[in-house]
């Protein structure tokens, strides 16, 4: 197969940040008909209020179809969750463990102070995203998915399975596993770099800050089930590329900062991703179709193509200028897709 087309696709965990970044970033997504969009902006979007000032900034700056998020805090209320709900463009809340990444120091430090809230959205059918990563010190960066897993998410799944769980760019296979277990109510967003690079890119020969994110990209078996879980198709997973655009002076210094950028060159690398694996038919499962199955939502009217080239695509290497130059996710192997329409 030479070429694909599939509707409309979706991004299912999308950072735009505020201000000039957003300006900069958001007509960047425009592959992308919707997008979830996360609220981890300094103060966080932890209302009704501060969502949709937000959704109209984002609007302004040029991607008109943003799925909002709200930010889960130990403060949210019950009214808080009607107020989101009666609103109608809040799709989900976005549950960050204190300290687990970026801007997430407001973040949940107690399950248990969250359960009536929880208990009211599972009740009302608004789902949970969430970042299954702990924060406990002793646990090892590389298993803090695995950990969270076992204590966190496993046991709010047996307390309340009536709770639609996203759980965002899951990074393991013992998260692919995880949701393989579950028959319902689960669905993960899996992000492109992890489909692509694993801990070797990141650390061989050097160390390389355009590859840091969180969750830390993982040895080469997570990285493969990943593609497996991806390619397969199957209803509970879908795209969500966390493109995470931090200007350039805070990836390249002594504390870098996590996130990839890749919202501009996510649709041509899943194309090559999913030719790889052979599986090119489910490309569309994955970028247009489980998503909206997952959030009760129409698939896009429109449609993309993506067409394979003979020499490779070029990107440009970054975008804007200083308080927004954000580098390109670049897995510094040839692209040979491109998307034509
Ligand atoms: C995200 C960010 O920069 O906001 N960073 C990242 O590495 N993915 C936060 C997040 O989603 O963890
Ligand atoms: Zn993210």
């Amino acid at each position: 197969m030479n070429k694909i087309t599939l509707p409309t696709p979706d991004d299912w965990h999308l950072h735009l940040r505020d201000g000039d970044m957003l300006n900069r970033v958001a007509p960047l997504s425009s592959d992308f008909a919707r997008a979830i969009i996360m609220p981890n902006l300094v103060p966080p979007v932890v209302n009704v209020d501060l969502a949709k000032a937000y959704r109209d900034r984002i609007i302004n700056a040029g991607f008109a179809n943003p799925l909002m998020t709200l930010y889960l805090t130990e403060s949210t209320s019950i009214a808080d969750i009607d107020a989101a709900i009666d609103w109608g463009h809040v799709h989900a809340l976005k549950l960050y463990p204190a300290g687990a990444t970026t801007n997430s120091a407001s973040g949940v430090h107690n399950i248990d102070k969250v359960m009536p809230v929880l208990e009211h959205m599972a009740k009302r059918g608004l789902p949970l995203c969430v970042h299954g990563e702990v924060t406990d010190p002793e646990i090892d960066i590389f298993d803090r998915e695995s950990v969270f897993i076992e204590r966190i998410l496993a046991p709010l799944r047996i307390r309340l399975p009536e709770l639609k769980i996203t759980m965002e760019h899951v990074t393991t296979k013992d998260g692919v596993d995880y949701v393989l277990s579950q028959d319902k109510n689960v669905g993960a967003t899996i992000t492109t770099h992890h489909l692509i690079i694993d801990r070797n890119d990141l650390l061989v020969g050097g160390v390389k800050p355009h590859f840091y994110c969180l969750p830390i990209v993982k040895r080469r078996l997570h990285r493969d089930a990943l593609r497996k879980a991806a390619t397969s198709g199957d209803h509970r997973f879908f795209l969500g590329t966390d493109s995470a655009p931090h200007s350039l002076d805070k990836k390249e210094c002594e504390c870098c900062a996590a996130g990839v950028f890749s919202s501009p060159n996510t649709m041509p690398w899943l194309a090559q991703v999913f030719d790889e694996e052979g599986k090119l038919e489910n490309l569309e499962k994955f970028a247009s179709l489980n998503g909206p199955a997952h959030y009760n939502l129409p698939v896009n009217e429109g449609i993309m193509t993506i067409e394979r080239q003979d020499t490779p695509v070029i990107f440009p290497k970054s975008y804007g200028e200083s308080d927004t130059l954000v580098t390109l996710f670049d897995p510094g192997q040839p692209l040979y897709w491109k998307v034509t329409l």
